[in-house]
């Protein structure tokens, strides 16, 4: 019988939980499929590496505190109150220090069983915690018993509790129970990959799959912590949300957006949610499993604290789809959360519902239904040799008229006279043989081009540009956009020049490219690549092609004349905010929220 590695091993395991709701799944263990069934492999070797356990208790862990208004506000969002039966859940705190969440977990299950007359034995399996330090296990241990204690309970049951609840071990590679918990809680450890010890950072990568590249420990924390829940249990995490962004949360993404309901993100970036001051970006983030719901997303200011929290959650609880802005924070609530792995956009609360419902219900700039296409222009290796102004090192048909950024400053094509020494003909890269003077020039500057890493993976094609040419492309009209700036400036070609690396281009069939030139001038469309780029210092955007295809645009074809000569006319003028205007109302909206 052969098997084959699982390709969803995520996907596959919340299947599986589904129908074997309290398996336990051994860390690391190895999803496979067998014949088209699902099964689970014994733990690989890997995980059962003594060296992966071992712990320097005076190295770095991440022991950063919460607040303790931050940890009611987690409970309060998450739905962990008295006035339930909290001994019949099943809460999580995987990484619980000195017990910060642990103490009012505790407080809350102990005034929930006096509530209903229960026992608090009855609760001896409604916590877990753990941390990897002996020394913070002891003091949460401590905890749980004064609070205990203090509400009357007696002390043989209470000590029997705070050690049962709270162990030492390590979250990421304990054994795991599958679909087992309601509330998972907590400050998951800021530590990167990087410097966690070899053996460890092993079994950290095999245990948790989303855990890519340079990642943070957090990334596995969010990820069994979300595979430990029960059907609409709640993940409610304090926790950098660089993961919604950059390369490393990517499969995380995936995996939230596949599997799970992102209910709310709070970004706390100036917050005093520790109790140290720590740079890390925090945000509070709830994650339920379960199908997407709405999701609010709130932004908050330095002096946000106890009050507005309270505020907060009333808002979240109250279902209230109006964006709320108070004096310290705002919020909105999206009708769902965004798709896929790629980057989640950023920006205010109200910003990212207006990307939210253009997202929802305009169609993309590249769309197959207009045939309109972003890309790049061409990159060479060697500008010095391939850009030139003298018309005599190749000849006429290989001399290709480039535009460059500074050509099109002034919002019209003005060409310097720059052109590409195109190897390329329509059927691939000519040959040299065909074109003597061609040959010579390349002949001659043969050093610079065979030492670029194009000509040296390919050393037969040694002359190429990194980038092919376009057939067609200069002859096309096609918009021109160039990267590095503080707002788009679309550019019309009439098919005149073909663009150099620092320029995108868009080139259409079903577009006039005047109309689609002032959409992409209005401050509509900027906002698009504002919520989806990384900005750079001074507040540069990128217009890359990858964040121009996140731009979403009216349907030409439902466009009235008159709108659309109103477009054009703009664009033509470089009026961007009589564009604006015509692009609000297209896209339905009042105002381009800040
Ligand atoms: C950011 S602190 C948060 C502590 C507490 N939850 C709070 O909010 O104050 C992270 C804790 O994780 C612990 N830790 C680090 N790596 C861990 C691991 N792999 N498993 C369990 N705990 C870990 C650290 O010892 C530290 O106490």
């Amino acid at each position: 019988m052969s098997y084959r590695r699982a390709p969803h091993r995520q996907a596959l395991l919340s299947e599986l939980s589904d129908t074997v709701p309290s398996m336990t799944v051994e860390a690391g263990a190895e999803l496979v499929e067998f014949d088209g069934q699902l099964s689970l492999m014994i733990a690989p070797v890997a995980t059962h590496d003594p060296a992966a356990h071992v712990v320097d208790v005076d190295g770095e862990h991440g022991e950063v505190f919460t607040r303790p208004w931050v940890v009611d506000l987690i409970l309060d969002l998450v739905g962990y109150t008295d006035d339930r039966d909290l001994a019949a859940l099943v809460a999580v705190e995987p990484a619980c220090g000195t017990g910060a969440f642990l103490g009012p977990l505790v407080r809350r299950l102990s005034a929930s069983c006096r509530l209903r007359g229960r026992p608090v034995t009855d609760a001896a399996d409604a916590l877990r915690a753990c941390d990897l330090l002996p020394g913070n296990v002891q003091r949460s241990r401590e905890l749980v018993v004064r609070i205990l204690t203090d509400d009357g309970w007696p002390l043989g049951d209470v000590e029997a509790l705070a050690s049962m609840w709270v162990q030492v071990a390590d979250y990421l590679l304990q054994p795991m129970r599958v679909g087992a918990a309601d509330v998972v809680v907590g400050n998951p450890p800021y530590v990167r990959l990087e410097d966690v010890p070899d053996a460890r950072m092993r079994a950290y990568r095999h245990a948790c799959s989303t855990m890519t590249g340079r990642s943070d420990l957090y990334v596995g924390f969010f990820e069994r912590a979300l595979m430990s829940l029960k059907r609409g249990g709640q993940v409610g995490f304090i926790c950098a949300d660089r993961w919604m962004r950059n390369q490393y949360g990517r499969y995380l993404r995936a995996l939230v957006a596949g599997h799970f309901s992102l209910d709310l993100a709070i970004a706390m970036h100036d917050v005093d949610a520790f109790e140290e001051q720590v740079s890390a970006y925090p945000a509070i983030t709830v994650i339920s499993r379960g199908p997407q719901q709405s999701a609010v997303v709130a932004d908050t200011t330095a002096v946000f604290g106890t009050d507005d929290a309270s505020d907060l959650a009333r808002y979240v609880r109250s279902g209230n789809a109006a964006t709320l802005t108070a004096e310290t924070y705002e919020a909105s609530r999206l009708p769902h959360w965004f798709d896929g792995d790629e980057s989640w956009p950023t920006g205010s609360p109200a910003r990212l519902a207006m990307i939210k419902y253009l997202a929802d219900n305009f169609p993309p700039l590249e769309d197959v239904a207009t045939r309109t296409r972003v890309g790049i222009g061409v990159a060479t290796g060697a500008d010095g040799v391939f850009i030139t102004k003298d018309t005599t090192v190749a000849e006429p048909e290989r001399l290709l008229p480039l535009s460059m950024v500074a050509d099109i400053a002034s919002g019209r094509v003005q060409w310097s006279g720059y052109y590409l020494v195109n190897p390329w003909d329509d059927g691939g890269l000519v040959r040299l043989a065909d074109y003597p003077r061609l040959y010579g020039y390349f002949e001659d500057n043969a050093v610079a081009l065979r030492k670029r890493n194009v000509a040296e993976r390919q050393p037969d094609r040694w002359y190429r540009t990194i980038d092919r040419i376009i057939p067609g492309l200069k002859d096309a009209p096609k918009l021109l956009i160039p990267d590095m700036r503080m707002t788009m400036h679309p550019v019309l070609d009439e098919g005149r020049t073909y663009p150099h690396h620092n320029l995108y281009f868009v080139t259409s069939r079903g577009w006039d490219l005047k109309v689609l030139g002032g959409l992409l001038l209005s401050r509509v469309a900027t906002a698009f690549v504002e919520a989806y780029c990384v900005k750079m210092r001074g507040g540069t955007l990128r217009f890359q092609a990858q964040y121009l295809r996140r731009i979403r645009v009216p349907r030409p074809t439902e466009m009235s004349t008159h709108d659309a000569a109103a477009l054009a006319d703009a664009f033509e003028r470089r009026d961007v905010d009589t564009a604006t205007a015509i692009a609000l109302r297209l896209y339905q909206l009042d105002t381009l929220p800040e």
